[in-house]
């Protein structure tokens, strides 16, 4: 599928089909177009929990607030962030750059986000935005449909999926087979409204 074809086509499907199972070769291809996502300083700071077992996939249904995604879509997955993937053995991010660049990234982010809880709560949240995209798009290619969501209990989800201390949940994509098409666009703003040729007015 042509890229400007999948972004017109990605919508938030409510219905999916559960009697689809995605196999674990497309769960797998997925995530692996997943990570090459753009990430400050390629510190790969999301962390994906993927989850395809229907009793889990119960249990997120009634902390989504009986959302019915996550229950009838083949596959959920929680995009997080580790809060501490900066300082986790930093120079893997450029292992295949010499090593006075590897070292140079290290000191960067060091003083970015070593004193910043804010800086890292930013990146996490900066990485798994483009992660989610990333997701949604190859879905499409994939044939499958997706829908993006953070409806649900923090608390309860955190201990669902076992959440790090040192890592927050961004947000969770169901994806599977559409059973109906999404409602038609809420509306979406106009260019002028958003769009501001060199600064704002
Ligand atoms: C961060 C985020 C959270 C969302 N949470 C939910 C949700 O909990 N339940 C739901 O049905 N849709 C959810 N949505 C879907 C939005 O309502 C939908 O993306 C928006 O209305 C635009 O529609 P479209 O994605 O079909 O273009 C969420 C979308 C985003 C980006």
């Amino acid at each position: 599928m042509d890229t400007f074809d999948a972004i017109k086509a990605r919508r938030a499907i409510k219905k999916f089909d559960s009697t689809y199972k995605m196999t674990a070769e497309q769960v797998e291809s997925l995530m692996k177009l997943t990570l090459l996502s753009p990430t400050s300083y390629n510190q790969q700071n999301w962390r994906f929990v993927t989850v395809t077992d229907q009793p889990t996939k119960e249990k997120i249904h009634v902390a989504a607030r009986n959302q019915a995604q996550p229950l009838d879509g083949s596959l959920v997955i929680l995009l997080c962030g580790n809060m501490n993937a900066w300082k986790d053995d930093p120079m893997r991010y450029w292992k295949n750059h010499p090593l006075e660049k590897q070292e140079h990234v290290k000191e960067a982010m060091h003083k970015k986000y070593s004193d910043s809880p804010q800086n890292r709560r930013d990146e996490a949240m900066r990485s798994c935005g483009f992660a989610g995209q990333t997701i949604m798009l190859a879905a499409k290619q994939m044939g499958l449909d997706s829908c993006p969501m953070v409806g649900f209990d923090y608390d309860e989800m955190a201990k669902i999926i076992n959440l790090p201390e040192d890592h927050l949940i961004v947000l969770m994509i169901v994806v599977g087979k559409a059973v109906s098409p999404a409602n038609e666009r809420g509306g979406q703003l106009s260019l002028k409204d958003v769009v501001f040729e060199n600064k704002f007015n």
